[in-house]
């Protein structure tokens, strides 16, 4: 068991030890007194590296009550998977409440858009959620997103050419703010037959509902962002009423959508449903897609081979779901009182199922610290949760993800990490985290910077390698 290191980036006093799969951080030595009462989720120490304290909560508390948050932190694998599999003693209600509390002057603001989020698929255990749920899968199932590849690859194309042109350039450049964090959005608004806004104005909402919603911003940073997730709901809500939708897009099909007793979908609860695909959709992958290549340039030897190796792209992005994946928690409240992982919960306890964590689990992953892209049992993950809810969108993530991936390794194969001044920053909130920045910088020579792009353009049609 390791032990955190109190408000520090990384347990520092870890011993480094390689397994067959590379270094591993071995055992550290217990020197603190009581660290689990220091735990922070919110803390710069916990956002850098979550990993020996989610090892401390599994092996010490593995059902942990965090006072900081008011949420029961459930820790083990296999006790969030049963809490992912049980609807009726483990409820979604509470999956998209605000973690810090909005105060009066915030929710006029959001009043005054109109804002409300009736429930309709994450945070709705009524009987509407399968439904609703249906007219999603149809748009992200396997055989839509075997046909999105070719736009999923054009998009890439055309970014990394953008990207690598700055690289030749200036000699660097950042892979999350032009690329990572743009093809899927631009892949979501083509699936979705969006057209009537910009890519990064959708971006710029997003993110913020994200972090008025699953962070912990001050009260002055609130009003900003609502005033930004209210023009995002006003939009959408004006796209839902206009009429207009095209009858093969996303709003069009929500129309035609029938609930249980025959009535048709209610004007909130279609924004909703829209909101939360929007949302999920773009920032969740694009924060994936930051991470897989931050890792896959830290890892030694790596990236030459990704372009190369068919199922290397994709096998790398599986691991990074299961060590690093983006969504690193999700919410569950209990419908009564229940036992789970040896502790009495009373009944309406919010649970925090430690998604990250539950993918470095001993109990199911052997050398659980080490990247290794072909270990059998990868796909065993709660990266997309499990269960009634499971992330519809798992497929078009991981292909985006395989794509960009491969893409990059292909036209930039002369670039490496930056090194950095300072810390570099992290997107740190209860349920997202992910690198805000991937600098790269190309190969330097004597006469200046040797092109990024030396590759030449090539299609690869096999979307899982
Ligand atoms: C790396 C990318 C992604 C990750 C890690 C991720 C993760 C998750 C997780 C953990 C949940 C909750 C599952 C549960 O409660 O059991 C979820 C739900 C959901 N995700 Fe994703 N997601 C990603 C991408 C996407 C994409 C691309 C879409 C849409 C195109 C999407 C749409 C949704 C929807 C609609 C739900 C709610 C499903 C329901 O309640 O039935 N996600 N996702």
């Amino acid at each position: 068991m390791t032990r955190p290191a109190l408000e520090a980036p990384a347990p520092g006093t870890g011993v480094r030890t390689a397994g067959p799969c590379g270094p591993t951080t071995g055992p550290v030595p217990p020197d603190a007194p009581d660290p689990l009462a220091l735990l922070n989720l919110f803390g710069d120490g916990f956002i850098r590296d979550p990993y020996p304290w989610l090892d401390a909560l599994r092996a010490q508390a593995p059902v942990h009550y965090d006072p900081r948050t008011g949420l029961w932190l459930i820790s083990r694998h296999w006790d969030i998977r049963r809490v992912l599999l049980d609807p009726a003693a483990f409820r979604p209600d509470n999956a998209q409440q605000a973690v810090t509390r909005l105060p009066m002057a915030v929710l006029r603001v959001l009043a005054r858009a109109g804002f409300q989020l009736p429930p309709a698929l994450a945070n709705n255990g009524a009987p509407s959620h399968s439904g609703l749920r249906r007219v999603v899968t149809r748009f992200f199932n396997a055989r839509c997103v075997a046909a999105a590849v070719p736009v999923i690859e054009r998009i890439a194309d055309e970014l990394l050419a953008v990207t690598s042109a700055h690289i030749d350039a200036e000699g660097e450049g950042d892979l999350f703010t032009t690329f990572a964090q743009v093809l899927p959005c631009r892949v979501l608004m083509e699936l979705l037959g969006i057209e009537d806004v910009d890519p990064a104005t959708l971006i710029r909402w997003s993110d913020a509902s994200l972090e008025l919603f699953w962070g912990r911003p001050n009260p002055d940073r609130q009003l900003e962002l609502a005033e930004l997730v209210g023009e995002f709901h006003q939009w959408l809500s004006a796209t839902v009423s206009g009429g207009a939708a095209a009858s093969g897009s996303f709003v069009g099909a929500l129309a035609r959508h029938r609930l249980p007793d025959g009535t048709p979908l209610d004007h909130g609860t279609t924004v909703s449903v829209c909101f939360f695909v929007l949302i999920a959709g773009q920032s969740t992958t694009g924060q994936l897609i930051a991470t897989v290549l931050r890792q896959a340039l830290a890892h030694p030897g790596l990236w030459p081979n990704l372009a190369q190796q068919t199922g290397l792209a994709g096998a790398w992005v599986e691991e990074v779901l299961r060590r690093e994946p983006p969504v690193t928690t999700w919410r569950r409240v209990t419908a009564r009182q229940v036992e789970l992982g040896g502790a009495k919960l009373p009944a309406g306890a919010p649970l925090l199922l430690m998604l990250l964590g539950s993918g470095s689990d001993p109990e199911v992953f052997a050398e659980p610290d080490s990247m290794c892209p072909h270990r059998p049992n990868v796909r065993h993950h709660l990266a997309f949760g499990a269960g009634r809810h499971r992330c519809p969108g798992a497929s078009l993530a991981r292909t985006e993800a395989a794509v960009a991936l491969r893409a990059a390794a292909r036209r930039l194969p002369q670039v490496r990490l930056a090194e950095e001044d300072g810390e570099r920053p992290m997107l740190g909130l209860l349920s997202f985290r992910a690198p805000l920045r991937v600098t790269v910088v190309g190969e330097q020579t004597i006469d200046g910077f040797r092109p990024a792009t030396t590759a030449p353009t090539r299609r690869t049609p096999n979307l899982q390698g």
